[in-house]
């Protein structure tokens, strides 16, 4: 694959994670993703409980963006002179993402151990996410445009994504988003599918957010109403994030997202994965080992204040499903493409050593 070159994109909407201040006395400023898009307020974190609840209620989430949070609260950790506790304890606020047990291990890594040193590693990490989704989104539209080269400056692109892997999921333009905003960056006229994404709405409340304000066309369907719309014809790719990918390319992503793949192998549309080299796991041979994280059921009794099902109900919140490799057509890392997905493509673009995993 070649280097991109495209100019970069600016990132779209309110910034989710910036530091602000100095590294011995400064703090983390948090957009507070929960209450998209009603309010845009932000989240002051100047001790490393306050960044460990912001990723844990979902005030700060997404991969990329958990990995960047937990990177700075490691810095505010120094600061209370509670570094390796605090670095152990971020590690333990969600469980499937392997963006944060990266990061966390990139933080320990750091010597020496200076504020200056630690606070300028969590900016390098940060602003790596922001070179590397700009990198997958030029490499996705490239491999999108061989793949239907029929789409041109009259028809318009059609995408459908789940949950949120925007640039309000990373340090960037997002992962999935990427090739939708270079797309639309270059004049190519773009259609977005944004399923809304039970039981958090992170596609109605986030994804539908940040394309619309940024001039993209987006239509907001309910998870149930994807099947249709494939079936219509209205969907050139299907794309999605990833929370983690074991070695063999089973790839872990928001609940909803593996019956996504299983329709598109079923209508014969291509289905890609967008994920940073950090998103990788190599340690975990396939996704039958990938920690799937379990939801209060409240999320979905009451997700939004209103009572929505019987006092007692029995609920099961998985709040990730896996992808098998074989339903992914490709996935689009800032390296380029890895097609066919299997352990040895895998082996050939990502060869990373993963982070021990706390979970
Ligand atoms: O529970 P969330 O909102 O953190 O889930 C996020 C996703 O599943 C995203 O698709 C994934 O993290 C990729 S973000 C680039």
């Amino acid at each position: 694959m070649t280097n991109p070159t495209t100019t970069p994109v600016p990132i779209p909407g309110p910034r989710n994670i910036e530091w602000v201040g100095n590294a011995r006395t400064g703090h983390l400023r948090l957009l507070d993703q929960t209450l998209l898009p009603n309010e845009v307020t932000y989240l002051e974190c100047k001790d490393v409980q306050s960044v460990w609840d912001a990723i844990k209620r979902l005030s700060v989430r997404g991969a990329p963006a958990i990995g960047v949070a937990a990177a700075f609260g490691c810095v505010i950790g120094a600061q209370w002179d509670t570094f390796e506790e605090s670095a152990d304890h971020l590690a333990t606020s969600r469980p499937t993402a392997v963006n944060l047990f990266w990061a966390i291990d990139r933080m320990k890594r750091v010597q020496p151990r200076t504020y200056d040193a630690l606070l300028s590693e969590a900016k390098t990490i940060h602003a790596e996410d922001a070179t590397m989704c700009q990198q997958i989104g030029e490499h996705a539209l490239s491999f999108i445009q061989q793949l239907k080269p029929q789409a041109s400056s009259v028809k318009p692109l059609s995408f459908l994504t789940h949950c949120n892997a925007g640039a309000l999921a990373t340090g960037g333009i997002g992962t999935a988003t990427s090739p939708m905003y270079l797309a639309h960056q270059k004049g190519q006229p773009v259609r977005v599918f944004a399923d809304e994404t039970r039981p958090l709405l992170q596609g109605a409340r986030l994804t539908a957010f940040e394309l619309a304000a940024s001039g993209i066309d987006v239509t907001l369907i309910c998870d149930g109403m994807a099947g249709q719309v494939l079936r219509e014809g209205k969907v050139d790719v299907v794309i999605t994030g990833a929370d983690r990918i074991a070695a063999n390319g089973d790839a872990a992503n928001k609940i909803g997202t593996y019956p996504l793949a299983v329709m598109a192998k079923h209508h014969g549309i291509p289905f890609l994965v967008a994920a940073p080299s950090s998103t990788f796991d190599m340690s975990t041979a396939t996704g039958d080992a990938i920690p799937i994280e379990q939801r209060a059921s409240e999320e979905i009794t009451e997700g939004f204040g209103l009572r929505t099902a019987p006092p007692n109900v029995i609920t099961y919140s998985p709040a990730f499903d896996v992808t098998p490799a074989e339903l992914i057509t490709a996935i689009i890392t800032e390296r380029g493409a890895i097609q066919p997905v299997n352990t040895e493509r895998v082996q050939s673009v990502i060869n990373h050593t993963s982070p021990k995993r706390t979970q």
